[in-house]
């Protein structure tokens, strides 16, 4: 598998990968609406996504497998340069998980921050009803920071998180 920047001509393979995963995804992560779902809505959201990278305020991946087709997303959003930081995000294809893809793509991810991006610090958000994430985290050098109450509502449940912090 491979991490690399989102492009314009990603759209109908991204179409398809969040429809795909869209109940997989809302599991454990809040809902986007159903706007995101049409062609519009996915080519709004790319836009945004390529005028933040070229701001220099995001660093939008997708995850590939060995044939390069989409099998995830891995995000860095949030960049401050003045702090050398950003936020951490990142999904996988319900298809693909369960085999440590996510656990190499946040690895890969934090050496371009560190070697490209010139980050110092990556902050990351993961409720409490998803071991899993916190589990990627810890196996790629994060520490627990702090516990988040109400920091996200999922299914119509507010949940309580874990703030994240690995130092590059
Ligand atoms: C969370 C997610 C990214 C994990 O991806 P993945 O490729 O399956 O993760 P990995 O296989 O690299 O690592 C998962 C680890 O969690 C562990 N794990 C899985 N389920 C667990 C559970 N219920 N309790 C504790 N640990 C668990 C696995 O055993 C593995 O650890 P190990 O290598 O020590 O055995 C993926 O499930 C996903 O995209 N979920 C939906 C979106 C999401 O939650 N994104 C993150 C938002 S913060």
């Amino acid at each position: 598998m491979k991490i690399r920047i989102l492009q314009a001509t990603d759209i109908p393979a991204l179409m398809q990968f969040e429809l795909d995963n869209r109940a997989w995804f809302e599991q454990f992560i809040y809902g986007r609406g159903d706007a995101f779902y049409t062609r519009q809505g996915i080519v709004q959201h790319v836009e945004e996504c390529l005028n933040h990278f070229k701001a220099g305020l995001m660093y939008p991946a997708l995850i590939l497998d060995d044939g390069d087709a989409m099998i995830g997303r891995i995000n860095l959003r949030h960049i401050d340069k003045e702090k050398s930081r950003a936020d951490l995000g990142y999904r996988l294809a319900s298809r693909a998980a369960g085999r440590g893809l996510a656990t190499v793509a946040v690895q890969q991810i934090l050496q371009h921050a560190r070697n490209e991006l010139s980050l110092a610090q990556i902050d990351a958000y993961v409720t409490v009803d998803n071991p899993a994430s916190s589990r990627v985290l810890s196996k790629n050098g994060f520490r627990l920071q702090q516990s988040v109450k109400e920091m996200s509502v999922i299914n119509g449940l507010t949940l309580d998180g874990y703030h994240y912090v690995r130092t590059l």
